[in-house]
């Protein structure tokens, strides 16, 4: 239990150093109040719960008076209030290689079944490895996903079947989603690309899948994600309503065969602002 509660108070220390830079220079612009629900409850599966709780009320206290607009700012935007944060370590997620698929469909359940908002963190400084996988609503409130560290897909193409091969991330059904963090979502594409049948003429001509596909999600927020070398397409919005996309990189080689960048598809009042976008289409 004990390296549990020690990368759990990493974490919160990770947090707070651009408050801590602030403390000095800008004293004050909010209350106590406030400041004790930026960083939410956290919640984990196996009753750590309230050990957890108990050691990070300290560090709350510690902090609240040194919060400045900008530190406020900071955090709000890639963690919204009083968010319950479920990391998808806590459910399995290894990263480095192993399949984490099954950990992230768990951590995704508890998110969804939370009856406060909940935010689905996908720690910086590893990188997770998914087959297809779907995230599926309705959900019971607000869920943010803070990808923060590295998301990539199987090399193996046979982890697809004929049936999902137009999937790798799907988000569906979902309201007031949003989808950020400023990480990485690596297709891992070259395999799908050696195959495809503008490459290779000895192949049939089929489909492969979308790095990360929106379906039936209305009031939906992507911002500040790094999407390379997908499959296929890098992005699909499919009968979306209110849809704001925005400071999303968006990078496959030149010679990748159809890899789009983002496509709009039966959705209605939809933003896309301040992406970048180079790809082999
Ligand atoms: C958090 O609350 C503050 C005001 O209390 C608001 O300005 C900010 O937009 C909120 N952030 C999110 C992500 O909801
Ligand atoms: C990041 O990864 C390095 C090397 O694997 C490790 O030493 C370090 O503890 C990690 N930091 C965090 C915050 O996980
Ligand atoms: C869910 O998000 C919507 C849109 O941002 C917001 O109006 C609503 O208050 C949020 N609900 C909760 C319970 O935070
Ligand atoms: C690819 O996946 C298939 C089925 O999932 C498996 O049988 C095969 O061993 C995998 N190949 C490699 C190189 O891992
Ligand atoms: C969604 O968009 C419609 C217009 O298409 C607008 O009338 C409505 O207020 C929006 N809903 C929210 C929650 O922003």
């Amino acid at each position: 239990m004990a390296p549990n509660v020690n990368v759990l108070l990493f974490s919160l220390l990770m947090w707070f150093l651009p408050c801590f830079d602030n403390y000095e220079t800008k004293p004050a612009g909010l209350g106590s109040s406030k400041a004790s629900t930026l960083y939410g409850s956290i919640a984990h599966p196996a009753g750590f719960d309230k050990l957890e709780r108990e050691e990070t009320v300290p560090l709350l206290l510690g902090t609240d008076q040194g919060l400045t607009k900008e530190s406020f700012d900071q955090v709000a935007s890639s963690q919204p209030n009083d968010s319950i944060v479920i990391n998808v370590d806590d459910y399995g997620a290894t990263g480095g290689g192993a399949d984490d698929t099954m950990a992230f469909e768990k951590a995704w359940k508890a998110a969804c079944a939370s009856t406060g908002p909940a935010s689905l963190v996908v720690s910086n400084n590893n990188t997770y490895l998914l087959k297809s996988i779907t995230f599926s609503g309705p959900c019971k409130s607000n869920v943010s996903v803070m990808i923060e560290g590295t998301i990539e897909a199987s090399s193996n193409t046979s982890d697809w079947s004929s049936k999902n091969r137009r999937i790798w991330i799907l988000f569906s059904h979902i309201e007031n989603l949003i989808v950020g963090g400023g990480g990485t979502i690596n297709g891992n594409g070259h395999v799908w690309w050696q195959k495809s049948c503008k490459i290779d003429k000895s192949q049939p001509c089929k489909d492969a899948p979308t790095a990360l596909t929106f379906k039936s999600c209305n009031e939906l927020t992507v911002e500040n994600l790094n999407v390379k070398n997908s499959q296929q397409i890098h992005i699909k919005f499919e009968k979306c309503n209110n849809v704001t996309a925005s400071t999303i990189s968006i990078e496959a080689p030149e010679k990748s065969p159809n890899t789009d960048g983002i496509h709009v598809t039966k959705t209605t009042n939809i933003q896309i602002n301040y992406c970048n976008i180079g790809t082999g289409n």
